[in-house]
């Protein structure tokens, strides 16, 4: 297969990491507002209720609410193909459960998704990434009450209805795949899937089977709405994957590292092959998990097929094997791997793990792909010239797209669109920091919010505007 030539080449940003203006334009308190700066090797901190004197990065971001016409025009100017963005739940419907949606919210959006049409960006749109009401949380106990499902569909429609000429591509969440009793869980991933603490919850296995189960309805759902709304529309999810590597060809580390791959398919197996996986039903059942499927449930799964996958690719890992000592483990779990190099933030930097994972997701569903997020989060300096080389984001990114390139011309994998984490930088998920910058724009902002906000434009920045002009042939 070839790179086809509207190869969607473009960037992924997310609403909580780069808006800010967190409560201007009748927007509500989201479950990210409440969250603090972490540091390196710390981990953010996450407040019941807003205090004072603490520092949420969500409220001011980047300030991309003000500025999206200023930064979209330096993304054209980059030749992008595609953004995806998301839309703040909390802006449209600012407690989640109001009657009516907030006609400003839904403007702003309309308002950002005219600006890249304007440049002939193609708009890939999240319904979900990380952004949930505060109050869906405090009220119904968030994704684990089946109330929710229908508050999120009721958001769903309205973005749809009011986004339904414009925009093609929809993905109904963002790397929900974290969330299973059998993971190895810490508070702040499953606050930012969920907005729930995982040291706070009662009982632990049963309510992240749930979540995980809830919210694959809830895309399934999302997706037949979004067909009867627009039957052109795109549908896909996204999903943040690694391979996992076995530590060596010991068959029970093979196998235990394929299972553990594996694990984060369940959900796509269900959104993919019309049904909800009769093995997870069993592993759930084995575990004293009880998960009811309804007859109505059965129905959304056959009908609400996923039109393609998200792939967010960041790391690959290894399999802990039994007996292994903690301190080999790896910033996420497994094993440190001795191939390769990790980043500042102890992720692996793995190119062939995106091919392997391209070609294992395609050929168990056939599906089109899109490379969702891809990137390298790294301390970027501004020289006495002003300028940032980045030369080791260039090297990250040429090794990934020329693996891709592998993937599409050589193991004939449907892959057809790239992504960049960020473009721009903004705040960090998982750390909170402005100082793992991912983007090919410069952001003057510190970790502590400080500085002009000005825009640089990085060494990487004028790389990817050849990478794009040639549809990947140059990546010199
Ligand atoms: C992805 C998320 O998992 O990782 C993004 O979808 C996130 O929201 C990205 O920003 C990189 O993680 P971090 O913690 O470096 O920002």
């Amino acid at each position: 297969m070839k790179i086809s030539d509207d190869f969607l080449w473009g960037g992924s940003i997310a609403a909580h990491q780069c808006e800010g203006a967190y409560d201007e334009g009748g927007k509500g308190l989201g479950i990210m507002d409440l969250v603090s700066v972490g540091a390196y090797g710390q981990p953010r901190k996450i407040y019941s209720k807003l205090e004072k004197n603490v520092l949420y990065p969500s409220h001011y971001g980047i300030d991309f609410y003000h500025r999206y016409k200023e930064d979209i025009a330096l993304l054209a100017e980059m030749g992008f193909k595609a953004l995806r963005i998301s839309v703040d739940w909390s802006r449209i419907y600012p407690n989640g459960d109001d009657s009516n949606p907030n006609q400003k919210g839904i403007e702003y959006y309309q308002n950002v998704v005219k600006e890249l049409r304007k440049y002939k960006i193609e708009p890939i749109v999240t319904l979900y990434h990380f952004e949930m009401p505060i109050n869906l949380v405090n009220k119904y106990g968030s994704w684990t009450n089946k109330k929710v499902i229908d508050f999120y569909l009721k958001f769903c429609r309205t973005m749809f209805e009011a986004l339904k000429d414009t925009v093609k591509y929809w993905s109904t969440f963002n790397e929900m795949n974290h969330i299973d009793p059998q993971t190895q869980a810490t508070d702040i991933f499953t606050y930012i899937i969920a907005g729930l603490k995982y040291s706070e919850l009662t009982d632990k296995k049963q309510t992240l089977a749930t979540i995980g189960y809830n919210m694959t309805l809830a895309s399934v759902k999302a997706v037949r709405l979004g067909h009867e709304i627009n039957h052109n529309f795109k549908i896909g999810c996204v999903f943040g994957i690694e391979p996992v590597y076995p530590v060596n060809c010991d068959p029970a580390n093979v196998l235990k590292a394929y299972l553990q791959t594996d694990r984060d398919f369940y959900q796509i197996d269900a959104m993919c092959n019309g049904e909800f996986p009769k093995y997870k039903i069993q592993e759930y059942f084995n575990n004293g998990i009880n998960i009811k499927i309804t007859e109505a449930d059965k129905n959304d799964f056959k009908f609400g097929k996923l039109d393609y996958i998200g792939m967010n690719y960041y790391a690959s890992s290894v399999a802990e094997y039994e007996g292994a000592d903690s301190k080999e483990s790896a910033l996420f779990g497994g094993l440190q791997n001795p191939y390769l190099e990790t980043s500042k933030w102890g992720w692996t930097i793995d190119p062939i793990g995106i091919r392997y994972l391209l070609n294992y997701t395609y050929r168990k569903y056939g599906l089109p792909i899109m490379i969702t997020e891809n990137g390298l989060g790294a301390v970027d300096k501004v020289d006495g010239n002003g300028q940032i080389n980045d030369n080791y984001r260039i090297d990250y990114l040429k090794k990934h797209i020329s693996a891709i390139e592998k993937a599409i011309e050589e193991d004939n994998v449907d892959c057809f669109g790239y992504l960049t984490w960020a473009p721009i930088d903004l705040i960090s998920a998982t750390t909170g920091q402005m100082s793992k910058r991912y983007g090919f724009i410069y952001v003057d902002q510190d970790d502590g919010g400080k500085g002009t906000k000005k825009r640089i434009r990085k060494e990487s920045f004028n790389w990817y505007k050849r990478v794009i002009a040639s549809n990947g042939n140059n990546l010199s």
